[in-house]
């Protein structure tokens, strides 16, 4: 499976991606393109491109959308720092950025393709909305959306809201509304995919991507430790996890609209059970996950990247 992962690494991203570069049986990189969310487009295209210089893989990647369509941005420092990827201490990238824009580039690639292409969606969704916007004839050319994002009943930014939705809600609704098939993964079976922190404790003795991912676990996690949670919650990780393992997951077929506006809702995921009435609405929602088969996933994945790419 050919896959574009559209994201805005982002420290969870960052391990999501590493776990999709372990299963090359499962799926293929054709491209990463970034878009601001968790910091500014620049800072989280150089995070990725130092990514994966550091651990010797070479993936193309273009740079996105700068501002969400119509809300002004809102970084996530208390997250991921101030440059969406606090913690490691990485080369400065040598690897440069593609100069297409990603969605002229997500266009291109998508295009070139014989067969319909997956996207994985890790962030908020300005670059998918701008793709299906600006090309319109390229929506059966995508097999599939299959994305971190939105929640039943919960929220980690308003009440009701989770951020890769809330950053972008206008954006969401043009995915959400494209007839595209999607697979939500959205906070509450991220909830249920916990990682254990003591099990990240041992990866700082471990190869290149092994230190790597305990840099940015370490960093990540300060916000469970805080709270004395014994876990935390690798978001991004959850909907490559279910293209590797289907089997870990289960969930149900729901309508989402997206509501834009409201100072208490904005970016809400508003679910309804899908009945025929719905057919051409229905959406995937993960809803259960299996949290300990799903941290054995990500901790393998690290283990093999040691092996393929050693220090
Ligand atoms: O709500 C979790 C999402 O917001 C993840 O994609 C994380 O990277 C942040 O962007
Ligand atoms: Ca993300």
């Amino acid at each position: 499976m050919r896959i574009l992962i559209d994201c805005d690494p982002g420290h969870d991203d960052v391990l999501a991606i590493l776990l999709a570069l372990a299963h090359p049986e499962k799926m293929t990189i054709q491209g990463i393109t970034t878009v601001a969310g968790n910091s500014t487009v620049e800072h989280v295209t150089e995070n990725i491109l130092k990514v994966l210089d550091f651990i010797g893989v070479s993936i193309p990647v273009a740079m996105g959308c700068a501002r969400p369509i119509r809300r002004e941005p809102e970084p996530q420092p208390m997250a991921h720092g101030e440059s969406g990827m606090d913690g490691p201490v990485l080369p400065a990238a040598k690897s440069k950025a593609d100069q297409r824009h990603a969605v002229v580039f997500l266009q291109e690639e998508i295009m070139r393709q014989s067969e319909p292409v997956t996207i994985v969606s890790l962030a908020p969704m300005t670059n998918l909305a701008m793709l299906l916007t600006t090309y319109p004839e390229i929506k059966p050319h995508i097999k599939q959306i299959c994305m971190m994002g939105g929640s039943l009943h919960g929220g980690n930014i308003l009440p009701r809201s989770e951020f890769n939705i809330y950053h972008d809600p206008e954006a969401a609704k043009i995915v959400f509304e494209s007839g595209i098939p999607i697979i939500m993964s959205g906070l509450e079976v991220c909830a249920e995919a916990k990682t254990m922190l003591k099990d990240f404790e041992p990866l700082k003795h471990g190869g290149r991507v092994s230190r790597l991912a305990y840099e940015l676990m370490d960093y990540y996690s300060g916000y469970a430790r805080e709270r004395g949670w014994d876990y935390t919650n690798v978001f991004d990780a959850v909907p490559v996890a279910q293209m590797i393992q289907p089997e870990l997951f289960s969930g149900a077929q729901y309508r989402i609209d997206i509501e834009t506006e409201g100072a208490l809702c904005r970016g809400m995921t508003v679910a309804q059970p899908c009945e025929d009435s719905f057919p051409e609405r229905c959406v995937t929602v993960l809803e259960h996950g299996d949290g300990i088969r799903f941290s054995e996933l990500m901790l393998d994945a690290l283990r093999i990247l040691d092996q393929t790419q050693p220090d």
